[in-house]
């Protein structure tokens, strides 16, 4: 065994406002599978995360929820922390840049660069919207593209014509968050001398540290100048204020990298584990991060700078991975590709999921298609007709015919040799992050297992009493070979390694590999993985779609119960609102919607259809016969199981939904005034 390393591995740490969906999951999947091998391999591999909690976005999804920042990000992490865990995602410590280590390493960092006079600052003029108080980015603005005209295009490139400009070049600009026409305005703002380490990033690029794809294209960025980065925002901004400048708070890119950082030290305090000998300007220790290739920026040019500056050690490597695309095309949320995590979840086994990412996964940029088809194929071919195969036709001859004993000799040495000898070349894939390529291998010696028992034939030879001996032995070699494939899948797949593991009674790891498990007692074997089923995939796919519905559904049917009135209408306005008392006469499940009814209403002399998400509160049969209200003159509205014709009123949040009713005696059709 080679020397044992010292390894900080991070990956990207997931904004504070959204659910992770099954594009995150491939990162923490890239990342997981590495760390899980290298602990594997003996070496001391730390792997922390935590929740990027700051920035206008995360501060306005809180006002909009009508919650604090703080409690809007406390209720994230909990969501996010219980993904990673149940993808099997082994961190050592997730953490939240939120946080007082955070703090501590930002400021410090910063005041560093201030020391060496990395910092400028000096006056510049935004877009401002007068009416929220709040200086507008780029994507806060729309308004028609200077250059083909075309209307609602962002404030910094046009969609339509790829024309990149201003804000301030817009044709009607107006602000995203009140539709009032942004002012321009001057602030005092703070810069991160960046073009001061041109010299070190063109080395620092090339020296390993980046795919050489990822280094070409920064090349590109070098040669033609680097630019000042501008670090602070102005208040309103939820972040850390930055010393000495009141009412100035850090960018969130900018404490953002520095919360892996902080994660490590918060975990270095809980476990006594030294922070310099990992971070220190001298560490031997290695540090890598796992990111999506839209963010290489960041991480390739103004973290290691700032690592630089601030007298902290650089990134041993960035590695850079694709996008997911599902079915060949960009994740969508209409075709239902758009899945969340829990989503996926809620329906099938994460480590199918792990598995077929592992299969596609290389050390390049390309994107990764998840093509569902090919996901179940895949899957049930491999895992469960190739490797579970082996160990359910070898177990039961052994279970059976011996007590669970496997023979003390190797029938096939030269197999066993070559398919434990395979170790090595498996284990530089996984060190490289040619995943793909360790499990082709992997497979090119499941197969191998699996023509050597179909050659034998043990459960011929078992019908002969002479030939026990040799059905123990060659099933003896089939559990064998089992065990060393999943030993080398561990990594990928470590919850059925785990029962693997159970059944095997031994422990697998990377040095496991060198000997065979002979005279060994196992255990009873029970399946260790199901087959997927195209229909739980389906029903997923639904069920993305249908959270798309909802959450539209929920946008129209009614405020939350926190969420701050509207803005003031008239009378007349209110006016054009017929509402009406409706008698539910019918209500129905809908086949395929888990939220929705469908009501039948009779609103005197007139029957209307509505589908309305009150499933979660209401069994369909309670409610036929009751009193509700409609908005009658709402245009009917297609959805995918039909034409909602108007909406009923309920009132509802998280916790409840409850339907608005007129006292007994009123009469369908009657107005509401
Ligand atoms: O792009 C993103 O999702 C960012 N939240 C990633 C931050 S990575 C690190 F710098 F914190
Ligand atoms: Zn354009």
């Amino acid at each position: 065994m080679t020397e044992k390393r010292q390894i900080l591995v991070t990956n990207a740490l997931p904004y504070a406002n959204a659910a992770l969906h099954l594009g995150h999951i491939l990162e923490y999947t890239q990342t997981d599978v590495w760390v899980r091998f290298q602990r594997m391999r003996g070496h001391q591999c730390y792997y922390v995360s935590a929740d990027d909690a700051h920035g206008t976005a995360i501060m306005l999804k809180a006002d909009e929820k009508g919650i604090s920042p703080e409690q809007h990000i406390a209720d994230m992490r909990r969501i996010h922390e219980a993904d990673f865990r149940d993808f099997h995602i082994s961190v050592d410590n997730y953490h939240s840049t939120h946080s007082d280590e955070n703090k501590q390493y930002a400021e410090l960092i910063y005041n560093r660069l201030v020391e060496n006079d990395h910092i400028a600052k000096r006056e510049i003029t935004q877009a401002f919207d007068a009416e929220k108080q709040l200086f507008l980015a780029d994507r806060y603005i729309k308004g028609t593209c200077p250059k083909c005209k075309a209307e609602d295009q962002y404030g910094d490139n046009c969609e339509a014509c790829g024309a990149t400009y201003s804000p301030t070049d817009l044709i009607n600009p107006v602000s995203v968050l009140s539709g009032t026409t942004p002012i321009e305005k001057q602030s005092t703002h703070y810069f991160f001398k960046l073009p001061e380490f041109t010299d070190f990033l063109k080395s620092w690029t090339r020296s390993g540290a980046v795919q050489t794809e990822v280094a070409n294209k920064l090349g590109e960025w070098l040669d033609s100048g680097l630019q000042e980065w501008d670090i602070s925002r102005d208040a309103p901004y939820f972040g850390f204020e930055i010393p000495n400048a009141p009412n100035k708070f850090f960018y969130v890119w900018l404490d953002a990298p520095i919360g892996y950082m902080a994660s490590f030290k918060n975990l270095c305090d809980k476990e006594n584990i030294n922070f310099d000998q990992f971070w220190g300007a001298d560490s031997s220790a290695e540090l890598y991060h796992f990111i999506g290739k839209d963010i290489v920026n960041f991480h390739a040019l103004f973290w290691p700078a700032m690592l630089t500056s601030a007298n902290f050690r650089t990134p041993t490597k960035v590695c850079v991975h694709g996008f997911v695309t599902v079915n060949g095309k960009k994740m969508s949320k209409s075709r239902g590709t758009f899945i969340n995590a829990r989503c996926y979840l809620e329906h099938l086994n994460p480590e199918y999921l792990r598995y077929y990412y592992a299969s596609k996964l290389t050390s390049s940029v390309e994107d990764i298609d998840l093509n569902l088809e090919d996901f179940i194929q895949k899957v049930n071919s491999d895992l469960v007709g190739k490797v579970v195969n082996i160990a359910s036709r070898c177990a039961k001859f052994i279970t059976k015919g011996n007590d669970g004993i496997l023979s003390s000799t190797i029938a096939d040495t030269a197999l066993w040799e070559q398919v434990s000898g395979a170790g090595t070349v498996i284990a530089e894939h996984y060190e490289n992050r040619e995943f793909s390529k360790a499990i082709r291998e992997i497979m090119a010696q499941a197969d191998a297992a699996n023509e050597y028992i179909a050659a034998k034939e043990p459960w011929k030879l078992n019908k002969d009493p002479s030939q026990h001996q040799q059905v123990q032995d060659i099933c003896s070699l089939g559990i064998n070979l089992f065990r060393l494939l999943l030993t080398y899948l561990k990594p990928v797949i470590p919850a059925m390694a785990e029962d693997g593991e159970a059944f095997l009674n031994d422990q697998l790891s990377w040095s496991s590999i060198e000997q065979p498990l002979t005279g060994h007692q196992i255990n009873n074997f029970t399946p260790l993985l199901q087959r997927v089923d195209k229909e739980k995939v389906d029903a997923m796919v639904e069920a993305s779609k249908q959270e798309v519905e909802q959450a539209n559904q929920r946008v129209i049917e009614g405020p939350l119960a926190d969420a701050p009135i509207a803005d003031e209408i008239n009378f007349n306005d209110f006016m054009k609102v017929d509402l009406r008392v409706a008698r539910i006469v019918k209500a129905e499940a809908v086949e395929g919607a888990d939220k929705l009814l469908a009501l039948t209403l009779d609103i005197g002399g007139e029957t209307r259809t509505v589908f309305s998400g009150i499933k979660s509160s209401y069994q369909a049969s309670d409610l036929e016969g009751r009193l509700t209200v409609l908005v009658a003159n709402l245009a009917p509205r297609k959805m995918r199981f039909g034409i909602s014709e108007g909406m009923v009123l309920a009132a509802g949040d998280d916790d409840g939904i409850y339907l608005l009713a007129p006292d007994s005696g009123a009469q369908p059709g009657q107005r509401i005034t």
